[in-house]
């Protein structure tokens, strides 16, 4: 959906700032930088280029060669990328009674800085009882002095009501909450058509983002009842009761929503190939329609749910994972624009823990198991190895679908998501070579297990730095207080 961004690294002529309006090169002093990353081949989404980064008071202020700065990074063999945004993340979400998230600002800020993330936008969802404002302060206080990396908010709209939508939400909005995301599942989340025409008709006024999660409650709920009577009521049967035309419907039908409220939308999370084609169907239309996917519809199935024992209830997640006949729909709309996002949806339970995964209720049927998997830190290496060493890829793609494109489409670009004169410093600095399994002791959430352990990647992110700040080295947190900030966003630059 996206057109290439404008030339920054790529570009021949290399790029630098502060030397103000001074045109006699006699006088011209060379600037001193804070920090200079040495010897990357530096990749954009629009193009690669082998040169210096100087970096001075926390941004990007020459691209070149030669340069000179306080700190200097030997960067030589390695491949400087834009620190991921991670545009999909779930943080100290309300998840029920007596259901807790794995992770806080901390700990998840902690997980995406190890996985080369120097942005995560987690979601704002009101408590019982709470409004869109409340709970927007009440997250923010939660995240203040804890995170790692740069976080935003999206919000989670799940009431329709006068005040929400007629003063919260677009008070909200102007405030630069500028994307919300609704549901078509969940109990306690889903919304009727009309209401997601009225929260479509506020986007629309105000220039906001509408993020849909795709699933057709009603045929959901059908599809459960009829499994428990029949007895199916282990892990595996979250899928089975998950089927792809429960999401190909509602697809269809958010798109078409959509279309009657005349604003553009995202699709969330999409998990295979007939989904895959409402979205380009769609465009094929006229119509704008961002769509994005995850690591667990490339990479894991449905048999993973049907897993020994309870150990299927790990990989239990929404949409759930298909058949392997699935990945090449999805590589293909990966590698072909289909896919602008990829995103964890991370959304981390505990397995061993009455709290996570092994809820009450949860081994006497898979709807009462918290839906999500952890994949903060795992997104960006598992897309690395399975993309672009495997040539499905190039090394721009990968900036665009992991960082670049998640700044536009969420308002933070051009501050964030590129390397360009001017941006924020933020970059990961990757091995490309660096072969080693995934393991859970090696991870920073907050989740006693990881779904991809043993996993084979090559290509690891070896240092993250954040506003010019190193944060993550060698797969570890740099022990630091946490420098991360809420970052204020514009409106969408696809709404612009
Ligand atoms: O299972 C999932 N994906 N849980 C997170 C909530 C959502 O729907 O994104
Ligand atoms: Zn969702
Ligand atoms: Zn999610």
């Amino acid at each position: 959906m996206f057109s290439q961004p404008q030339c920054t690294a790529g570009s021949k002529n290399l790029h630098r700032s502060g030397t103000g309006t001074d045109r006699s090169h006699r006088r011209r002093k060379p600037m001193t930088h804070d920090t200079v990353i040495q010897g990357a081949r530096v990749v954009t989404a629009s193009g690669t280029s082998h040169c210096d980064i100087g970096i001075a008071d926390g941004k990007i202020a020459t691209l070149g060669t030669g340069l000179a700065g306080s700190e200097v990074i030997d960067a030589a063999g390695l491949i400087a990328l834009p620190g991921g945004i991670d545009s999909h993340v779930h943080i100290s979400q309300p998840s029920g009674p007596g259901i807790e998230m794995a992770d806080d600002f901390a700990s998840g800020t902690r997980s995406a800085a190890c996985g080369g993330n120097t942005t995560v936008l987690p979601f704002c969802l009101p408590e019982e009882g709470q409004t869109l404002r409340e709970a927007v302060t009440a997250y923010r206080a939660k995240a203040q002095g804890n995170c790692l990396t740069d976080v935003s908010f999206h919000l989670i709209v799940k009431e329709t009501d006068p005040v929400t939508l007629g003063q919260d939400l677009p008070a909200l909005i102007q405030a630069g909450y500028t994307s919300f995301k609704v549901f078509m599942t969940y109990e306690g989340l889903a919304l009727s058509d009309r209401q997601i025409l009225n929260v479509m008709a506020v986007a629309k006024e105000q220039n906001a983002m509408v993020m849909v999660h795709a699933e057709n409650e009603d045929a959901l709920e059908f599809l459960r009842d009829q499994a428990e009577r029949a007895g199916e009521i282990g892990p595996y049967h979250h899928a089975t009761t998950r089927p792809i035309p429960v999401e190909r419907e509602a697809t269809h039908r958010a798109i078409s929503l959509a279309e009657i409220a005349g604003v553009p939308l995202t699709i969330v999370h999409v998990s295979n190939g007939e989904a895959t084609e409402e979205i380009v169907r769609a465009r094929q239309r006229g119509l704008t329609v961002f769509a994005e996917t995850c690591p667990q519809y490339v990479t894991l199935t449905a048999k993973d749910l049907d897993r020994d024992g309870f150990d299927g209830a790990k990989y239990v997640c929404s949409p759930p994972p298909r058949t392997s006949d699935e990945w090449p729909k999805i590589w293909a709309g990966i590698e072909q624009g289909v896919f602008d996002l990829f995103s964890s949806d991370h959304c981390p339970f505990r397995f061993n823990d009455p709290a996570g995964k092994d809820a009450p209720g949860a081994r006497k049927s898979f709807r009462n198991i918290p839906n999500g998997i952890p994949g903060v830190q795992t997104r960006l290496p598992i897309l690395f190895s399975e993309g672009v060493v495997k040539k499905r890829i190039s090394l721009e793609r990968f900036a665009a679908i992991t960082a670049t494109n998640h700044a536009r489409l969420y308002g933070l670009y051009p501050r964030k998501g590129a390397i360009m004169v001017g941006a924020d410093a933020d970059i990961a600095l990757w091995d490309p070579g660096l072969t080693k399994p995934i393991r859970q002791v090696n991870l920073h959430h907050g989740s006693d297990y990881t779904p991809w352990e043993g996993f084979e990647v090559t290509g690891w992110p070896v240092r993250t730095i954040l506003r010019g700040m190193t944060v993550m080295k060698d797969g570890n947190p740099v022990s630091k207080p946490p420098m991360g900030q809420f970052v204020e966003r514009g409106a969408p630059d696809v709404l612009l």
